[in-house]
């Protein structure tokens, strides 16, 4: 029975990567999802919609992954925080933001604790079988951090013949998920934020970080003496996470991010943070 379930996710991993693979350059798509494309008709949209909480749209987050969510004092700012805070407005809702390690996002998304999460979220075919997605609104690439003087100089220094290097992730990402597959339990070390493997990174301890790209040139903009590699380790999707069987509120989000994609908004917000 195993063996099956073992053998139909490979299937469905290939049949992904056949699909997704095209053009990606260097970068590897590891079983990364494509966003659906949920088409929902407009009587779905504004009518149904229940939140956790009436009159409010709380989305759940980790608020350590610049730029799409950080402190700013004690506000959350960024581009997944502004672009919920479109969604919430076309809704007629207020938007609440909910800080929470990263690993335990989809949790409570699917246990209805919060509405919807939005946190950089590639979108993968593990998380598909929890989560729905909606469709995407950035594209996301696993980039590698090392130290200036590293030895690792592309990705494929770390598949070597013989290389061990220890890699830093953030606990419960597809850097994470992925970095074990490829390097086993021994090498990859997850941390509850990035900051902390970057940390680890700067202190010695282990080799290089794989992180998102953006949150990656945050790291290294802040601190001296790294670098990011030309070569990146995956390509991905980002999108929202609701609650399974919740159409309703997914058709509307889909519904919003289809119009704020098309008038502009989303790249505007984003050309706010990323230049
Ligand atoms: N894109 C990666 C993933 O989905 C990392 C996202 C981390 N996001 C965050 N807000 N800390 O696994």
């Amino acid at each position: 029975m195993k063996k099956i379930i073992a053998l139909v996710m490979v299937v469905a991993l290939m049949l992904t990567c056949f699909a997704g693979c095209g053009g990606n350059g260097d970068a590897e798509n590891k079983g990364s999802a494509p966003a659906g494309d949920n088409e929902g008709t407009a009587s779905d949209v504004t009518t149904e919609v229940t939140t956790v909480t009436e009159g409010k749209l709380t989305m759940g987050t980790n608020a350590y992954f610049q730029p799409y969510e950080y402190y700013d004092g004690d506000k959350i700012v960024g581009i997944d925080a502004e672009i919920a805070a479109k969604i919430a407005e076309k809704l007629g809702l207020e938007l609440v933001i909910e800080d929470m390690a990263f690993d335990s996002i989809i949790t409570a998304v699917s246990e209805g604790s919060v509405d919807l999460g939005l946190a950089g979220m590639t979108v993968t075919e593990d998380r598909l079988k929890d989560v729905d997605f909606s469709i995407s609104y950035a594209n996301g690439v696993q980039a590698i951090i090392v130290p200036e003087n590293s030895k690792i100089t592309t990705v494929d220094d770390l598949y070597a013949d013989g290389a061990a290097y220890k890699v830093g992730v953030q606990l419960g990402t597809t850097g994470d998920i992925y970095a074990t597959d490829d390097f086993g339990d021994e090498l990859v070390t997850s941390f509850t934020t990035g900051n902390e493997a970057v940390n680890a990174l700067l202190g010695g301890d282990i080799d290089c970080v794989i992180i998102d790209n953006e949150p990656a040139k945050a790291f290294v903009a802040n601190n001296k003496g790294l670098k990011i590699l030309d070569t990146s380790y995956a390509d991905e999707d980002y999108a929202a996470c609701i609650k399974k069987g919740n159409t309703a509120l997914l058709n509307a989000v889909d519904k919003a991010i289809r119009e704020l994609i098309a008038d502009g908004t989303i790249d505007d917000i984003v050309a706010k943070y990323i230049k």
